[in-house]
């Protein structure tokens, strides 16, 4: 079985965007200990990165396709500024009718109060905020199943 891995818009420049928010991790660091806590738990690992809001519900629909054939367990979103603005993406999320856990590296709350209000959290299975690139290990282990 599968989880998908989403990161939206301006997570390909982890590394060396706002470091005081995000960290010195890049994208590419991210994938590795994606795929390191996949394959400690018996699931296969898959990341993809996209600016473009139509390609991440694109990439939610076919999610929620795989969902029903049983073939994936979930995706862990970060959908970045998408958070906040996408009525988009909530529905997506809605309609693919796939488990979803948001995940934010930054504590979001302690930030702009712009960043307060999220359209995915209503629609997400779960959210895990400001725990750094951690973050995304530990959305893998809420999908994951305790005996694969
Ligand atoms: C973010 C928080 C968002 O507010 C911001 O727009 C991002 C990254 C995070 O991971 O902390 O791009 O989702």
């Amino acid at each position: 079985k599968k989880i998908l891995v989403l990161n939206g818009p301006n997570l390909n420049l982890l590394g060396t965007r706002e470091p005081a928010q995000y960290g010195h991790h890049t994208l590419a660091d991210v994938q590795a200990l994606c795929e390191a806590a996949g394959q400690a738990r018996g699931v296969a690992i898959e990341c993809r990165q996209s600016n473009h809001e139509g390609l991440l519900l694109d990439w939610l629909h076919e999610a929620g396709r795989e969902a029903a054939a049983g073939t994936l367990l979930g995706v862990v979103l970060n959908a970045g500024a998408y958070t906040h603005t996408s009525v988009a993406i909530h529905d997506a999320i809605k309609g693919a009718n796939v488990p979803v856990i948001e995940v934010h590296i930054s504590n979001v709350h302690a930030r702009e109060a712009f960043r307060h209000h999220s359209y995915i959290s209503p629609v997400a299975r779960g959210i895990i905020v400001g725990l750094g690139v951690r973050g995304y290990e530990l959305a893998i282990d809420a999908l994951a199943p305790l005996n694969p």
